[in-house]
């Protein structure tokens, strides 16, 4: 068993309380490998900006459990070494789907789990959630519940149709639960094409796509009936079009992909939106930089060359995610 905060990290409680109150989202970087993780720190590093680490099922899966628990520790040791001096920093279980992987990733090292029951029946949903916070709370790691569906994969969990949460269930959920925090369906969801053609309009002088707008009545209901309350929003990378031209013009095919657009995020980082999950616009950039590599330079074969790119260019999207989307910069001097 080792505690988190032998680690130097935090849990997301004090975290949360003040981005609500000061109307900004913290950024939820998901990492699978080193390349992400540095670029994660040096752009949290560079804008003194709290950033959650998160790890799926997956990850731990790819990358080993011991070793990215170590490259936690030594994210927090990265940034001080980058002259932030208190780095502000929660490693944290993404979709954590069952009792006993949220209680591994507690008894290693983690700050907050979540535990995404929201597949289950709605009192089902309640019962593992609960059992998952007593077990967290004792140590003091806070806990991410989700009450709604979002349409498409959740890990390993598939949607076929998205249901937003419901305004009237939240204050029984919070209540019953504990938990510290909900992720909250309101039309985000996740990979590189959130909307099918059908979904959406089309531009006329460009011919993308031009996705519907999320329920922000939803969010404020929700806010309504619970003022103050953490929340969260899963599935909100905005698909880079820069990016998928890139890809596209380099041999890939990303026929359609298509986000969240970022002023919609910019708008819900005001309310009680605290956490905003990115993943699938770290993922572009670092195929569009490889990709570009590849193609342009067919006889490289050192993979700095070509991993040292894609480092840059993901933590050029971090840092502008961090200042222009979220606003968390300088809320962690
Ligand atoms: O919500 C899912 C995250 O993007 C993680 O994806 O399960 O492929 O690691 P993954
Ligand atoms: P994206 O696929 O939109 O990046 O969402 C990531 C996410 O929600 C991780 O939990
Ligand atoms: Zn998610």
């Amino acid at each position: 068993m080792v505690s988190y905060k032998e680690l130097g990290l935090v849990n997301t409680r004090e975290m949360f309380k003040k981005a609500v109150a000061g109307g900004y989202a913290i950024p939820a970087f998901n990492f699978n490998n080193m390349e992400q993780l540095q670029a994660i720190i040096q752009a949290s590093a560079e804008t003194k900006s709290p950033v959650i680490l998160q790890v799926s099922k997956g990850a731990r899966n790819y990358a080993n459990q011991t070793l990215l628990r170590y490259m936690a520790e030594g994210a927090v040791e990265y940034a001080k070494e980058l002259g932030w001096e208190h780095p502000q920093i929660v490693l944290h279980l993404d979709h954590g789907d069952s009792f006993e992987l949220c209680k591994s990733c507690v008894d290693m090292g983690f700050s907050s789990v979540m535990i995404d029951a929201s597949s289950l029946p709605y009192e089902e949903n309640i019962a593992l959630t609960k059992k998952v916070v007593d077990y967290a709370h004792q140590y003091d790691v806070t806990v991410e519940a989700e009450l709604g569906v979002l349409a498409g994969v959740e890990d390993e969990v598939s949607a076929e149709e998205s249901h937003y949460t419901r305004p009237e269930e939240v204050i029984d959920f919070a209540t019953r639960t504990g938990c510290d925090s909900l992720a909250i369906s309101i039309g985000t969801s996740h990979g590189a094409y959130k909307f099918k053609p059908e979904q959406c309009t089309r531009d006329p002088k460009t011919g993308r796509l031009v996705p519907p707008p999320l329920a922000f009545n939803v969010l404020h209901e929700i806010e309504k009936k619970l003022p103050g309350f953490p929340i969260v929003l899963h599935g909100s990378s905005s698909v880079p079009q820069e990016y998928v031209d890139i890809i596209n013009a380099h041999g890939g095919k990303l026929p359609d992909a298509v986000g969240i657009p970022e002023e919609q995020l910019r708008e819900a980082a005001k309310s009680a939106v605290c956490k905003i999950n990115i993943d699938s616009d770290s993922r572009l950039a670092m195929t569009a930089a490889i990709r570009k590599v590849f193609d342009e330079k067919p006889g490289e074969f050192d993979p700095r060359k070509y991993l040292g790119p894609a480092r840059d260019e993901m933590k050029k999207l971090y840092m502008h995610k961090i200042v222009n989307v979220l606003g968390s910069d300088g809320k962690a001097e």
